[in-house]
């Protein structure tokens, strides 16, 4: 996971930097950088040393080429858009513009496409293009707040931004979209960091910018911007430096922190598992999955429990549809003791956020007793499963410390998609025109993520009146079935109401018996294919009595208008890619309801959040 820190200040800085990346060393990355405003006789240059690899590498490169100054920004690198070396490594430099960047640019190639013939490009990442629009800006005249002010408005996608500009005295500009991004305060100097671990030592005092927020930094000063570059004033926090890994922030509980980094959390996923500047799914051999080969596989058997088990059954429908490999979902607690017939030609994939899961981990030790290959798709890479499975596949989603399962299911249903694409185009069931198409899609989940988080304030009000329910049903088909299956989970566990999923069409085979007035039943549909026959099946219910959420697109809420109690709006998102965004919607639903409840959230009575025993 790529890492930002940065200082404005009146004492060097590169040290302390340095020490900054260290800190964030814990979310992993493969290259380091650091740039700063020198000093010296001819005026202030903007200068940079970057390396492959660890941050002992990059401090050895400063070692032999010392730099410094009293302003400086550095980062870590967790690849997205091109190759891990020092070339994409941050900072990136255009003219007198330094940048670092967290997240993704969706809109890249088409920005790098306008600035043709103006502009020379040094690397492959999404990252460069920013800080040349903000170069070419100040070109024409702009001021560099102008010019910074206007790149924002250009950009799509989920980002977290510093920026230092050669001739911009002491100054650090940042910004805040879907990444999150901190702002430290000191004494005559003030600090930018992607979370309070890079500022722990630093500072204690912090500022969290709220979505679309931009800041000028300076030693002395912070002005603070929202996306309509009004001037804003964000609420200080004192954060315990100890306890700075495993702050909450400005969030009220760990789980609602988690499913405000989803945007961020999604876009490490996605870089493992994407080539996003080439629009590819990564090959077996990318992956470093070496004897993994997607054609000689005849079947996937997906072993999990609980919510990562949801993740897996929205990854059959992924894996059946287009890679056309038919897949087995087990429970893990079942899979060993009913003694499944296992065909040679099989992988069998643990999928567990902990990688500890007792039943997962003895499935997985079944199907290596029984010679199957297996992988592990887990959260923690130094995990058991990881260890012992013969590959292991990590969905680099950060720590999880909120009980219920929110980024690590969002990041399990990311891997296992662009698993599915990558075995459809190696299998020769994907054109490169579809995959191309597929890849985009995967880019854009982090902004549509953000989008949907600012439902956030609908789904608080809508989930008062679900907190006063004794039972809720939730329904879906397709994709959206077990997405119903985890909305229900979700409720269930942190709010102790009682709740069912159900695929849509189920529902009049039996459970259609305990509807009656005012029963809450939220209704999973985007305008897709199925939408009409879950619409029917949500009149189905609400004839007889039940008060009907439908969570839908803008097409969705039209059709549907006067036919369910509440709608809410989610973005248009491509079929495939749709459970991962309207997750957040069912996810907020939850909290939301747990919170009016006033329930202990992030640990709900009776639950741990590894289950080491059967
Ligand atoms: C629900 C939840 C659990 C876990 C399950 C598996 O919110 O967190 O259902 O998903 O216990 O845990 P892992 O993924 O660690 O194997």
């Amino acid at each position: 996971m790529c890492g930002i820190i940065g200082i404005a200040g009146d004492q060097s800085v590169t040290n302390r930097l340095l020490d900054g990346l260290k800190r964030l060393e814990y979310r992993g990355y493969d290259s380091a950088g650091i740039a700063v405003i020198e000093n010296n006789k001819d005026g202030d240059i903007l200068k940079r040393r970057r390396a492959q690899g660890k941050i002992v590498n990059l401090a050895e490169r400063i070692k032999q080429e010392p730099v410094d100054g009293v302003l400086g920004i550095a980062h870590t690198r967790w690849a997205t858009h091109g190759a891990p070396n020092e070339t994409n490594a941050h900072p990136h430099f255009a003219g007198r513009v330094g940048l670092v960047h967290n997240g993704i640019i969706e809109n890249f190639s088409q920005l790098r496409e306008q600035l043709k013939g103006k502009r020379s490009f040094q690397t492959q990442t999404d990252t460069e293009v920013v800080a040349h629009l903000i170069d070419e800006a100040m070109n024409t005249g702009m001021s560099a707040k102008d010019a910074f002010a206007n790149t924002l408005k250009q950009l799509t996608g989920a980002f977290a931004l510093g920026v230092i500009i050669d001739g911009i005295d002491g100054t650090i500009f940042a910004a805040r979209r879907g990444c999150p991004l901190a702002i430290g305060l000191g004494d005559s100097e003030n600090y930018i960091g992607s979370d309070a671990m890079a500022l722990a030592t630093l500072s204690t005092r912090v500022i969290y910018l709220e979505e679309g927020d931009w800041a000028i930094i300076t030693k002395d000063s912070v002005e603070v911007f929202d996306e309509n570059d009004t001037a804003v004033v964000r609420e200080t926090t004192i954060v315990s430096t100890s306890m700075a890994a495993a702050e909450k922030g400005n969030y009220r509980h760990f789980m609602l922190k988690e499913i405000y980094e989803q945007p961020e959390t999604v876009s490490h996923t996605l870089t493992h598992f994407i080539d996003a500047f080439h629009y590819k799914a990564k090959t077996p051999k990318e992956l470093e999955l070496e004897n993994l080969d997607w054609r000689k596989l005849e079947r996937l058997s997906l072993i999990a429990c609980g919510t990562a088990a949801y993740a897996a059954y929205v990854a059959k429908y992924w894996f059946e549809q287009l890679a056309l490999m038919p897949v087995d979902v087990d429970i893990a607690s079942e899979f060993r003791y009913r003694k499944p017939a296992l065909s040679k030609n099989t992988l069998a994939v643990a999928v567990s956020q902990s990688g500890e899961t007792a039943d997962t981990l003895a499935a997985l030790r079944y199907c290596q007793s029984k010679g199957l290959q297996t992988a592990a798709l887990v959260n923690v890479l130094e995990s058991t499963m990881a260890r012992e499975a013969d590959f292991a596949m990590p969905i680099n989603a950060g720590p999880e410390i909120g009980v219920a399962s929110t980024k690590a299911f969002t990041s399990q249903l990311t891997a296992l998609l662009s698993l599915a694409i990558a075995a459809g185009v190696q299998r020769g069931h994907i054109s490169e025109e579809r995959e191309h198409a597929l890849i985009q899609s995967l880019t854009q989940i982090p902004r549509l993520i953000t989008e949907t988080l600012k439902l956030d304030k609908d789904i608080e009000a809508l989930a008062l009146d679900l907190s006063k329910a004794k039972s809720a049903f939730y329904l879906g088909r397709g994709v959206h079935f077990p997405l119903a299956l985890e909305g229900a989970l979700k409720l269930k566990e942190i709010s102790y109401i009682h709740a069912e999923g159900y695929a849509a069409g189920e529902l009049k085979h039996g459970p259609i018996a305990l509807i009656e007035e005012g029963t809450p039943v939220i209704v999973i549909a985007p305008s897709d294919e199925m939408f009409e026959k879950t619409v029917s099946n949500m009149q189905e219910v609400s004839t007889r009595g039940a008060k009907t959420i439908l969570i839908t697109d803008a097409k969705g809420a039209k059709h549907a208008k006067d036919m369910a109690d509440a709608i809410l709006i989610c973005p248009e998102v491509c079929p495939e890619t749709a459970p991962i965004v309207y997750a957040i919607s069912i996810q907020l639903l939850a909290y939301h309801t747990a919170v009016h409840l006033g329930t202990d959230v992030d640990q709900p009575r009776n639950l741990a959040k590894s289950v080491t025993v059967e």
